[in-house]
């Protein structure tokens, strides 16, 4: 497959720890509710799904945070949920509402039924990677995504999100760990083939979002998110036309952990706000490149305030690596979604923030931009 050269290619760069001239951002669900553009056109498509499965609809929405803010990279639309839809578990998003699935694993039968699904079902996925590496022009670089072995299982076993704390999951997965490994199981394979296939449809990066990590004992996290990440991770392709892929692991709640996920075969982690970036350099620093790690909460204050705060997260980090070679370096984003609530203006405050005070922290350093 053949896309035009990549104009901005910071945020690849600091995926592998070279130096940038500022520091690149994006923004975890940048391409969302708090755009009308997007409530514009997912009315038009009438759902979530719809907009999710048609790669025209999709490709615009991804589009649509980089029209308005000169983000440092695009993220495929899609949602970590197409992946359990494909397994027959039967997806919906209501108006308003968090996802559903229609037949969640209740029992030990439908766990034995439970299998990797055929990539084929996903094909609107692949498609729409494809569309939008043709539409970015090669303005900044695309990344694929899916959901954690253990974070897609919360929802399979629960059926939704959770407002007990995990109660379904949790009770399978101190009850009956055989079950519980076993769907973890399925999960790891499905989910090496479906960022795979997103590699191959021309993803420049790939991230896992364990999002729900954070919820579990220590202990139970090494053994049943953990370790089926580093499955996930051990299977993915490492290049593509001569391009590294860079791997991207976002686990919230996960800063308890950083050490261990220090020795995760991946090049970025992804931290939530409670963690200190200088703290997570000096433990991670040397083998990781950092992402992170805003309270999506601040973007609810006005214009200065979200300035001073950007500030305060690049500054916790420090002056990243300039010289030759690797060193540590950060990639700017929030500790978690962008809530739907976020006055877009607020967003272009956090942009602007980022890229001139980052610039303003390092000497001047070559690099496409
Ligand atoms: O970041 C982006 O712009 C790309 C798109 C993206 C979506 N979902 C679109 C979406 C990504 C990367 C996701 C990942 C996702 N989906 C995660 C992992 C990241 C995280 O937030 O922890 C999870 C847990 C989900 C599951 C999910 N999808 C939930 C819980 C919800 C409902 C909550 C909400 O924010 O509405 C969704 C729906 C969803 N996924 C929306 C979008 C834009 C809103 C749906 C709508 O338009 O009605």
């Amino acid at each position: 497959m053949s896309f035009a050269p990549l104009a901005n290619d910071t945020f690849l760069r600091a995926c592998l720890r070279q130096a940038t001239p500022y520091t690149p951002l994006w923004l975890m669900r940048q391409a969302g509710r708090y755009l009308p553009e997007y409530k514009a056109t997912r009315s038009r498509a009438g759902s979530f799904m719809g907009l999710a499965t048609n790669v025209d609809y999709a490709t615009e929405v991804t589009l649509q945070p980089l029209e308005r803010f000169p983000l440092d990279a695009a993220i495929l639309f899609s949602d970590i949920l197409t992946v359990p839809d494909a397994m027959g578990l039967g997806l919906s998003f209501a108006e308003g509402e968090g996802p559903k699935l229609a037949r969640p694993l209740r029992d030990e039968a439908a766990v034995a039924r439970l299998a990797v699904p055929d990539l084929e079902q996903l094909r609107y996925v692949f498609d729409a990677v494809t569309s939008i590496r043709h539409a970015l022009k090669g303005r900044v670089p695309l990344i694929g995504f899916s959901g954690s072995p253990w974070t897609l299982a919360c929802y399979m076993v629960e059926g939704s999100g959770s407002k007990d704390d995990w109660r379904g999951v949790k009770s399978m997965l101190y009850s009956r760990p055989d079950l519980m490994h076993r769907i973890l199981a399925v999960n790891a394979e499905a989910v090496i083939g479906y960022l795979n296939a997103q590699i191959e449809a021309g993803a420049q990066a790939v991230m896992v979002f364990d999002s729900w990590g954070g919820a579990l004992a220590d202990g139970a996290f090494q053994e049943f998110s953990l370790a089926y990440t580093e499955r996930v991770l051990a299977g993915l392709k490492r290049s593509h036309e001569g391009q590294v892929i860079p791997r991207l692991v976002f686990t919230k709640g996960g800063g308890l952990w950083l050490e261990q996920m220090g020795a995760l075969d991946c090049e970025v982690l992804g931290v939530d706000w409670t963690v200190n970036l200088g703290r997570a350099r000096a433990l991670v620093g040397g083998a990781k490149a950092l992402q992170g790690n805003l309270d999506p909460a601040a973007l609810f204050a006005p214009p200065a305030q979200v300035a001073q705060q950007a500030r305060r997260v690049l500054e916790a980090f420090g002056t990243p690596h300039t010289g030759p070679g690797a060193g540590p370096t950060h990639i700017f984003n929030l500790g978690h979604g962008i809530s739907q609530f976020t006055p877009p203006e607020h967003v272009a405050a956090l942009v602007e923030a980022v890229h001139t005070h980052s610039r303003a922290m390092r000497p001047q350093v070559s690099g496409k931009a």
